[in-house]
């Protein structure tokens, strides 16, 4: 008897005769989340593209209940019962959430589409997975992007899957939506269905995973029970060098002088926010915490020019803001939370894509100063760790954790003096969490002002001075230096207890 539901073995894969993945093995019980885990560009997402038939496999045998699985396309793999949410959101954003979830198959009735039977079929399916706060009405673009991640999972679950790959499913998710999350695949795991949970949030694999393989450069150097091990072996087995990996919480000795660069004033937007009021200083690092659809977004997204219906006072240095461009001459740059659509030009290189934000900065007369773009990507792709094999590479071939550390250095190159960031450190492995950490830092001590969102608390408690919880639609609390003193403090305010 083999309680193996997939078993991938000496799995070989090369890209333009790089090797990504080198005799890689895998396997996968039935009932089991199981952990896969590297630094970014490892070879995660690669290894579960061939599982799920996107890749063809150079080399190497894919078992499913010990049948050799011939997999091809993503229908043979949807025929096996494999099933995978991407790091990448695969959604339509114009279509309704019903039709997102059943695009593959809809119903049809006499050669048209049922909409009502998918309307229903969705409801339930939503109710079943405990998400009662989504409507499957509405178009998938109008929700957050938090929930896009909750209609992947909706539409993968939908499929009958036994198998079903999830690649970083939280990381756009606070603690919160976590926990619901982590419900729902706990009742998956009781209904016999196997979790592959790819994830950089440690602290996730131990409450969550019954094993973990780690994954470095191709191979795949430990399987283990998590009961069996700990996070520092975890780490220290994943990362080349010992990386530095603290998120102990920096005290900055940071006070208030002089005017603030940034002041909002009776700032409301729609029916999410409303009276919202707080000023930034330079050199502060200012942290926005708040659950999914608080409207954290909707608020930096306003400050920067880019979303229009709001009412309020937003200045900078005394002046308001009229546009997103106005913003960047001002000299605030935004790095988005969702950086595949807003921050990235997939089919650009690495070097294009550093230098657009910047382009009035390398014009030289007529001529745009090629080497300066060139010498910007090198200086980022040394000081981020951006795995990639030149800078002429398309930003699309890049691993989901080197394409949002390109969206975050090109926005840093530009030397801003207010760097508002939308989530800084998803979808990064541990070290580049930790290093983005100390570039925020230093960045905050040359006297840039920081206003930074994250559903990590780890990260809020460890780097800012000031901490705004939005709450119930306005600034709830403000907890400063002493004040934010641990993650359990923040996550009940957030809770609004
Ligand atoms: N289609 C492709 N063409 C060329 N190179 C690719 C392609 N897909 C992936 N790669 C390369 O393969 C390597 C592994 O990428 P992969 O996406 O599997 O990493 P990962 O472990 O998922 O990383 P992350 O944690 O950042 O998501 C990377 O160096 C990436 O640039
Ligand atoms: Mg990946």
């Amino acid at each position: 008897m083999n309680e193996n539901v997939l078993e991938m073995h000496n799995i070989e894969k090369q890209f333009n005769g790089v090797p990504v993945l080198k005799k890689m093995n895998f396997s996968l019980k039935k009932g089991e989340v199981h952990a896969l885990l590297g630094g970014n560009g490892a070879g995660k997402s690669t290894l579960m593209k061939i599982l799920n038939g996107v890749y063809t496999k150079d080399a190497g045998q894919i078992r499913i209940d010990g049948q050799e699985a011939d997999l091809h396309s993503v229908e043979d793999a949807h025929k096996k019962g494999i099933a995978m949410i991407y790091q990448e959101f695969s959604l339509l954003p114009a279509m309704s959430v019903a039709e997102n979830i059943y695009i593959t198959r809809e119903w049809k009735k006499g050669g048209l589409i049922d909409d009502r039977k998918n309307m229903k079929k969705a409801e339930e399916l939503l109710k079943w997975l405990e998400i009662d706060n989504i409507d499957p009405r509405v178009a998938v673009e109008s929700l957050d992007v938090g929930y896009w991640q909750m209609v992947e999972i909706a539409k993968a679950l939908s499929q009958d899957a036994k198998i079903l790959v999830m690649d970083e499913p939280t990381s756009s998710l606070s603690k919160t939506e976590t926990k619901a999350l982590f419900k729902v695949i706990r009742q998956l795991k009781e209904k016999g269905i196997s979790i592959i949970y790819i994830s950089h949030r440690m602290a996730e694999v131990f409450e969550i995973c019954d094993r973990v393989t780690i994954l470095r450069d191709g191979v795949n150097v430990a399987t283990v029970e998590s009961r069996d091990t700990t996070m520092e072996e975890i780490i220290d087995k994943m990362l080349d060098a010992a990386a530095k990996t603290s998120f102990e919480r920096v005290e900055r000795n940071f006070e208030q002088s002089g005017d603030p660069v940034l002041r909002v004033r009776d700032f409301a937007y729609g029916n999410k926010l409303a009276d919202v009021s707080f000023d930034l200083y330079p050199g502060e690092i200012l942290g926005l915490a708040g659950l999914m659809g608080s409207g954290r977004t909707e608020l930096v997204e306003s400050i920067f020019g880019i979303r229009r219906n709001w009412t309020g006072d937003v200045a900078m240095r005394g002046e308001p803001i009229k546009s997103k461009k106005d913003a960047m001459n001002k000299g605030i740059a935004l790095v988005p939370e969702d950086r595949r659509q807003e921050g990235l030009i997939l089919q650009h290189s690495i070097k294009s894509n550093f230098m657009l934000p910047s382009v009035r900065q390398m014009r030289k007369g007529f001529l745009i100063d090629d080497k300066k773009g060139a010498d910007i990507s090198r200086e980022y792709i040394e000081k981020l760790s951006i795995k990639a094999d030149s800078i002429k590479q398309m930003a699309m071939l890049l691993s989901g954790g080197n394409q949002q550390k390109i969206v975050l250095g090109k926005w840093l190159a530009r030397g801003p003096r207010v760097l508002i960031l939308d989530e800084p450190t998803i979808g990064v492995d541990v070290a580049a969490k930790a290093e983005i950490l100390r570039i925020i830092r230093q960045l905050a001590d040359e006297g840039v002002a920081v206003l930074m969102i994250s559903s990590e608390l780890s990260e809020l408690v460890a780097a800012c001075d000031r901490i705004l919880v939005l709450y119930n639609r306005t600034v709830n609390k403000e907890l400063s230096g002493r004040e934010i003193e641990s993650e359990e403090v923040l996550h009940h305010a957030i809770q609004g207890l």
